[in-house]
């Protein structure tokens, strides 16, 4: 006898087997976070935050990685360098090759040099953008391509010195919505051919790209996009998550993903989440 059975696609995601792979990140303690000036509308400087409250969350973060079996490297906090926690913006590395930060607002540009030489030590080979370019923020490693966002910090001029060095195709979309000021913020990685992202952040021509590149992406609703949500790291399997974003978890789940909520909402004042507190070495 054959039966027949037609699978609807949240059936077809949940029974698909999603693999995780090891990696390797690289994270820094929020010793001196504070909000001391505002250069997203995230960061209001009236507001109180309580840094030993913020290093308690990053711990739980830090945790979470290792009990999920990878690497974390730690990089010394400087005094001064309040947002030096969301290391993602430090560089982007890939392989043997390191493309240092160089940050759009002064008040971060000692991180580019704290980040460089934590990468230099580290044996990778240094890089620098003429134009401006803020790391893993806007720079996000899908499989061999790499996805760049352009609008608020980063130069689109810096995606192609980028493609050029890493010789990796490079799409670039542009982002409108200050609020959703990195690509890291509006669009997440889930594994080497998945993403999720939320539409509004796009210019229309973005939004057609995404399409095209990506048909089967989950869009989030504005309420995990408001939460962070979309700012998470993935290791192909579980996917570490703002607490708060439980539509998008749920999505997640029903995509076969395993969603790891973590609350980070201390970070939050600063204007970042789990990827922003977090650079991804990529081999
Ligand atoms: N306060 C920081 C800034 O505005 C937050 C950076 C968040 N990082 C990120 N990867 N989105 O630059």
């Amino acid at each position: 006898m054959t039966s027949f059975s037609v699978a609807t696609a949240s059936e077809a995601g949940r029974h698909r087997r999603r693999e995780a792979r090891a990696r390797h990140y690289v994270m820094t303690p929020p010793a001196h976070f504070a909000v001391e000036y505002s250069i997203n509308p995230w960061m209001d400087i009236e507001t109180p935050v309580d840094t030993a409250l913020a290093l308690i969350q990053w711990e739980t973060l830090r945790r979470t990685y290792q009990a999920l079996g990878h690497i974390v490297d730690l990089v010394e906090p400087v005094s001064g360098l309040p947002d030096m926690v969301y290391a993602a913006n430090g560089g982007l590395v890939v392989g043997a090759t390191a493309v240092v930060a160089n940050f759009a607002y002064p008040q971060r540009a000692g991180e580019a040099v704290a980040y460089g030489d934590w990468m230099v030590r580290h044996g990778y080979e240094p890089v620098w953008t003429r134009h401006t370019n803020e790391g893993q923020g806007d720079l996000l490693v899908a499989g061999s391509i790499l996805l760049a966002g352009y609008g608020f910090r980063t130069d689109r001029r810096a995606h192609g010195e980028i493609a050029q060095w890493l010789g990796r195709p490079t799409y670039s979309f542009e982002l409108v919505d200050p609020r959703f000021y990195h690509l890291d913020t509006a669009l997440a990685v889930l594994d080497d051919t998945t993403v999720a992202y939320y539409p509004p952040a796009f210019s229309n021509a973005s939004r057609v790209s995404l399409r095209t590149l990506f048909p089967d992406a989950i869009e989030v609703a504005s309420s995990d996009a408001y939460a962070f949500g979309l700012n998470v790291v993935s290791d192909g399997r579980n996917v570490v998550l703002p607490a708060a974003a439980t539509g998008f978890a749920a999505q997640l789940r029903d995509a076969g993903f395993n969603p790891v909520g973590v609350d980070l909402s201390e970070l939050l004042k600063g204007g970042g989440s789990i990827k922003c507190c977090t650079l991804e070495v990529h081999s």
